[in-house]
């Protein structure tokens, strides 16, 4: 019996590691991935990219390089998040194995045991693990379809003891609601931190995806809207862009957060892939990223219409979801008594895998939603998938009618 530290207990992590055991798991159909399909990923411009690298910068690919990243993908992301609209000028980038590691580097930077982080409910379980793992105590805030319940975070506010070191949102295309919040529930969101002192963690993983050119404007990010007297840490990745194999991510800080965060991170890894960091930079120094997303973007919205089409179709009408904007997430709601983690134990002896909504709470208990991910899966089993979970679904509802009969 080993005396290990308190940091192995957390139960999200557990989750996810169980997760991506069924992400990828053979013979499975799997609506859990939160991650883009093989076959999608760019591999034959990497390739060209690699070989047309001059020799001294293929050595370069094989060393350490600087703790903040890169010297030129800086440059790149400052271009790119300067098109986004973002405050490049007066922040810092910082390059980051995965946004993940951006999330843990800002908790380390500020969070002692004890201290508390507010979080959506639900919430990206990742992070999560990241918070319990630091021994944070987490307070969570409902969402609705337009964003953050304003109403219960003001009130949660007001009812702790202690100033919240965090708000950690991600207001485009949730993971795992799948929702956008409106251009006001954002402001409104700005109005009630304003003031208080609490930082607001805006994750963006996802804001290059939407569907529709004509919505891109809602996916603005709050740190670009220019309010004062909120500190904003915005963090972004290129895992659902360009892959997640690349574990390559950023945050754009004030300067003295940025400061304190490379140290963090020197401790943590030293430094990010220079291999990675070089390929991702060519990409998109040679404006490859637009293109690509523009092929992102018609193939999602593809598969996001067949399981709109099938759930339709063979949903029973007691289960309700939001119809996504972007991203990759359906987010089904089911009867309160029907638990999702019933749901899985039957479809998961069946081949069809998803995540069950408890995953997402950061109490690990609400349990009446479940996260299909269309994004992974081979377009053609998405019929018979949904298929096997509705037939699931409805003999539980039965069952359900029979016991309270
Ligand atoms: C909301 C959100 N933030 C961050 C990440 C982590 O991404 P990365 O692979 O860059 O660590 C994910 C990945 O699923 C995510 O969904």
């Amino acid at each position: 019996m080993y005396a290990f530290s308190r940091a192995v207990n957390s139960m999200h992590s557990e989750d996810i590691k169980q997760l991506m055991k069924q992400a990828s798991g053979k013979n499975l159909i799997s609506f859990a991935g939160g991650m883009p399909n093989n076959d999608l990923f760019p591999v034959d411009q990497i390739d060209d990219i690699y070989k047309s690298l001059p020799e001294d910068i293929k050595k370069l690919c094989f060393q350490y390089g600087p703790t903040s990243g890169y010297p030129p993908l800086i440059k790149s992301l400052e271009s790119y998040l300067k098109e986004k609209g973002l405050p490049v000028g007066e922040n810092r980038i910082l390059i980051t194995t995965g946004s993940l590691q951006a999330i843990a580097i800002i908790t380390q930077e500020f969070v002692n045991e004890g201290d508390i982080i507010l979080t959506e409910n639900p919430s990206f379980v990742g992070a999560l693990s990241v918070f319990e793992t630091a021994g944070a105590e987490i307070h969570s805030i409902p969402i609705d379809k337009d964003g953050i319940d304003i109403k219960a975070l003001k009130s949660k506010i007001a009812s702790l003891d202690r100033k919240p070191k965090f708000l950690y949102v991600t207001p485009n295309y949730h993971n795992p609601a799948g929702i956008i919040y409106t251009p006001e529930r954002k402001k409104q969101l700005l109005e009630v931190l304003s003031g208080t002192g609490i930082i607001l963690l805006e994750d963006d993983a996802y804001s290059d995806l939407y569907f529709n050119e004509d919505e891109k404007h809602l996916t603005r990010s709050m740190k670009s809207f220019g309010v004062e007297n909120v500190e904003i840490i915005y963090t972004g990745s290129f895992s659902k862009i360009l892959g997640p194999g690349f574990r390559l991510g950023f945050m754009l800080s004030s300067e003295e957060i940025f400061e304190k965060a490379e140290t963090v991170k020197q401790s943590m890894d030293a430094c990010t892939s220079n291999f990675m960091q070089i390929l991702a930079n060519d990409f998109l120094a040679q404006h490859k990223l637009e293109p690509y997303l523009t092929f992102l973007r018609k193939e999602y919205l593809e598969r996001k219409n067949l399981l709109q089409k099938h759930l339709k179709t063979h949903m029973p009408k007691e289960i309700t979801w939001n119809e996504p904007k972007g991203g990759f997430y359906i987010w089904l709601k089911l009867p309160p008594h029907i638990k999702s983690t019933d749901i899985f134990k039957e479809t998961v002896s069946k081949g069809v895998v998803f995540v069950t909504g408890r995953t997402f709470d950061p109490a690990s208990k609400k349990d009446d939603r479940l996260r299909l991910s269309f994004s992974n899966m081979p377009k053609e089993h998405i019929e018979k998938g949904v298929i096997i979970l509705s037939e699931t679904i409805k003999r539980a509802l039965q069952s359900s009618k029979i016991s309270l009969s």
